[in-house]
């Protein structure tokens, strides 16, 4: 079983030909959800990193945030984001300078959350489908939180977990790029009606 990256989906992996989707993002991916809190932040892009490196330095139990009550295994970022904004909203009122003072328990708390939204789906998926060989892929499996988190679940639930090296997690990027070379190689070019579009099915 794999989570990934892009569009935040478990991918419940039977053979190599055989992929089914089975819970993914209603709204946001993970990775967007770090972006833009970390946006709100002040935070350059892309905030993913920074918020990992700013949380490793932070208290990840100083603030709680909602998690989103959604059904089977599909995921929710959206509410995440608009209560963290809310919440500094209504701090910076009280203390201008809260982001400011409070920036590494912030990421770290944030960081937690968006971690756990993660795990508690994954963990339901591998009980329900007795998965116990669980891998996780692209820009977000940089994170050292979520890296963590599937160490505590392996050890926790006997999981066979498949991490890659941190320097593949940003494979997306390197996978366009290299199809991106080739297709210019061979003049192979589009006209400008094309329409990008940034999700597919498998
Ligand atoms: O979504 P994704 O797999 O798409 C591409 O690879 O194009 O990965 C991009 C996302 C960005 O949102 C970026 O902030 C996030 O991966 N990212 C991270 C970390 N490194 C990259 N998020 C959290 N912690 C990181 N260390």
């Amino acid at each position: 079983m794999l989570v990934s990256g892009g569009n935040s989906q478990i991918i419940r992996i039977n053979d190599f030909d055989k992929m089914e989707i089975i819970g993914q993002t209603i709204d946001d991916a993970a990775g967007e959800a770090f972006d833009k809190c970390a946006k709100v932040m002040g935070l350059p892009y892309p905030g993913g990193p920074v918020v990992d490196k700013l949380a490793k330095q932070g208290d990840a139990d100083k603030f709680k945030f909602n998690k989103p009550r959604i059904a089977n295994y599909d995921y929710s970022f959206s509410g995440l984001k608009t209560s963290f904004l809310y919440f500094l909203r209504d701090e910076l009122k009280k203390d201008a300078d809260f982001i400011e003072k409070n920036k590494e328990d912030l990421c770290a708390s944030l960081q937690k959350t968006i971690v756990d939204i993660l795990m508690d789906k994954l963990r339901l998926a591998a009980k329900d489908t007795q998965i116990n060989e669980i891998a996780v892929a692209g820009g977000v499996s940089a994170n050292s939180g979520l890296r963590n988190a599937f160490v505590d679940h392996a050890q926790k639930f006997g999981w066979n977990i498949h991490i890659p090296k941190f320097a593949y997690t940003t494979d997306n990027a390197a996978m366009v790029a290299i199809t991106g070379y080739y297709k210019f190689l061979e003049n192979d070019f589009c006209d400008k009606s094309v329409v990008p579009y940034a999700r597919t099915s498998i």
